[in-house]
């Protein structure tokens, strides 16, 4: 298959190329660079440098390569980023979503797995629920609201064009290349800073000096495995949830993290962050099947930022 990947200059886009390659299909990436590298993109797959938001652009690419499938991975990730600029969280999140959905109408393209958010659409979750489908959206911040305005176009375009659409609703992802200079993506931030030697902040769920918040998280691997089937139509749902139904505190993270590397944490204390919600498990999709522990998928991401640390010579 033809399959293109956005966002496969970042930390699961990448993955996905490099899991889609490893499968025997033709490769392209679009990416801006905006938040992912370019040494992420694997050697297999053509890149072009290329702004969602440049209609003309995507339509173009999108004519030249002619897909079979897209995996739509690229966005603004960032919840606090689209609270303070819901405008451009917009313009990237939707109006760029829609230029892409245009020119796979134009090309014939007829798949189309778009990267939601299982961790910010269902908003609030109170003990002992989880996310489930089909329990109704509460989005709490810009971010969810352009996640789950995309969920709606793609019923549009599928119901109007045939386009068959797989939404994956995403726990919280951790993995090798995670960025962890971004104010998002705390397994990554944990491991660099236990790695470096520095003091970990747990921000508070309700209160300063609290656990922290309770999240899904899930290994990049299980998004990946949820992102092949879907290119590949092995997924019939129109919507699944990726994650593993575990509930991690921000503090027990960092304890088991810290396990992992084998130091013991500093760790300090800092407020409730705008638009995190407190609780957020999902059901998650039994299709997949077991998904990989955390602390499995921890040893691994931690090996792979260790190798990459100065320190271990790697760099
Ligand atoms: N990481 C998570 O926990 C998580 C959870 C739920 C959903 N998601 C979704 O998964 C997808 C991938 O996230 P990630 O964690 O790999 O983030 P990431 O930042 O590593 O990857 C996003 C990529 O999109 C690119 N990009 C951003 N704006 C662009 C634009 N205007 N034009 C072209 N490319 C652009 C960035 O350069 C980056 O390479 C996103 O859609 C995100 O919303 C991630």
């Amino acid at each position: 298959m033809r399959i293109l990947v956005t966002g496969g200059a970042g930390f699961i886009g990448s993955h996905v190329a490099d899991a889609c390659l490893a499968r025997g299909h033709d490769v392209l990436v679009l990416d801006d660079l905006s938040g992912g590298r370019r040494e992420n993109v694997p050697d297999g797959a053509r890149f072009v440098t290329l702004d969602i938001r440049d209609g003309d652009a995507v339509a173009r690419e999108v004519a030249a390569f002619r897909p079979d499938a897209i995996s739509h991975q690229a966005a603004q990730v960032s919840v606090s980023v689209s609270t303070r600029e819901p405008q451009r969280d917009a313009q990237v999140n939707v109006a760029g979503t829609l230029h892409l959905l245009e020119a796979a109408v134009q090309s014939g393209v007829s798949r189309f797995v778009f990267a939601s958010t299982g961790g910010a659409i269902y908003g609030e979750l109170p003990a002992p629920e989880r996310g489930e489908i089909g329990r109704p959206p509460r989005p709490l911040s810009p971010y969810a609201c352009s996640k789950l305005a995309v969920e709606g176009y793609l019923g549009y375009y599928r119901h109007a064009h045939g386009l068959d659409a797989t939404v994956l609703r995403y726990a919280n992802v951790y993995g090798p290349r995670q960025d962890p200079h971004g104010e998002a993506g705390v397994v990554a931030i944990f491991t660099q800073r236990l790695l470096a030697g520095q003091a970990l902040q747990v921000n508070a769920r309700q209160a300063l000096g609290d656990e922290g918040c309770i999240r899904d998280y899930v290994f990049v691997a299980d998004v990946v495995e949820a992102n092949v089937r879907a290119l590949e139509g092995r997924i019939a749902e129109p919507m699944v949830n990726v994650g593993t139904g575990v509930e991690t505190t921000t503090r027990d993270l960092a304890t088991r993290l810290a396990r992992a590397i084998g130091v013991t944490p500093t760790l300090g204390h800092g407020p409730r962050r705008a638009g995190d919600v407190e609780r957020s498990v999902l059901a998650p999709w039994s299709g997949l099947g077991a998904p990989v522990t955390l602390d499995a998928g921890l040893a691994d991401t931690v090996s792979w930022f260790r190798a990459r640390s100065p320190g271990a010579g790697a760099d």
